[in-house]
């Protein structure tokens, strides 16, 4: 298991504490009002789902949800939430292996993710995400932008451009974290030549991606 998934397997208990920051509130109800618009009607592959955060939003209007993550303890405690009318399904599984989850789907979301893939992994993740979605779905990425004393500060960066913060858990283990912060002229490079729709958020951006 990578470095990532081992830390948000360690957090897994905790981690729904990041969607009680008072100041994000507000971006947070917007952020959940504009998903299932774009997402009704679809069967929706949701990729590193964590504890189901943005699932329940996304199975309001979707056909289905297969909520995906590489860590069982998350999924275990996205299992215990309430969800639909869409049906809902949980599956352990790799975002960089997604050929591997049975079924077809005409929108994927990954939500908070694409800011822990590494530069230098990003097109490969991008090409097996876009690959994945059927002709004429819709692929939805969501992301934190970095707002300073809202954001752990960046404590290093690398050549390739990668950034990274330090994050420490209630008991007082500290771990090194990947965590990108693009702008739209970045990520639009990344999934060239697919087409970006993106919407900026104070904390967050939105990004739809279709080929
Ligand atoms: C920042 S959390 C986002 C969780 C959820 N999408 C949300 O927004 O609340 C990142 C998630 O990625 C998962 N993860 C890490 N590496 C992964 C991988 N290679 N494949 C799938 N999930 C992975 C972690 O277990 C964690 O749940």
């Amino acid at each position: 298991m990578s470095d990532l998934a081992d830390y948000y397997r360690q957090r897994a208990t905790e981690y729904d504490a990041v969607y009680e920051k008072p100041e994000r509130q507000e971006d947070l109800t917007r952020l959940r009002d504009l998903l299932p618009p774009l997402v009704a009607g679809r069967s929706v592959l949701e990729i590193a789902a964590g504890t189901g955060y943005w699932t329940t939003a996304l199975s309001s209007s979707a056909r289905s949800v297969v909520a995906t993550d590489l860590n069982d303890e998350t999924l275990a405690i996205a299992r215990t939430r309430s969800y639909g009318p869409g049906e809902v399904r949980f599956e352990v599984a790799d975002a960089y292996d997604l050929g591997a989850i049975p079924g077809r789907f005409d929108a994927i979301f990954a939500g908070f993710f694409w800011s822990h893939v590494p530069r230098a992994d990003v097109r490969r993740f991008a090409a097996g995400v876009l690959d994945r979605v059927e002709r004429g779905g819709v692929v939805i990425l969501a992301d934190n932008s970095y707002v300073e004393g809202s954001n752990h500060p960046i404590t290093r960066s690398t050549p390739d451009g990668d950034t990274y913060q330090t994050r420490r858990l209630s008991d007082g283990r500290t771990f090194e974290v990947l965590k990108n912060f693009p702008t739209v002229e970045q990520f639009t490079a990344d999934v060239a030549p697919a087409q970006v729709s993106w919407t900026d958020l104070t904390y967050f951006w939105l990004a739809t991606v279709s080929q």
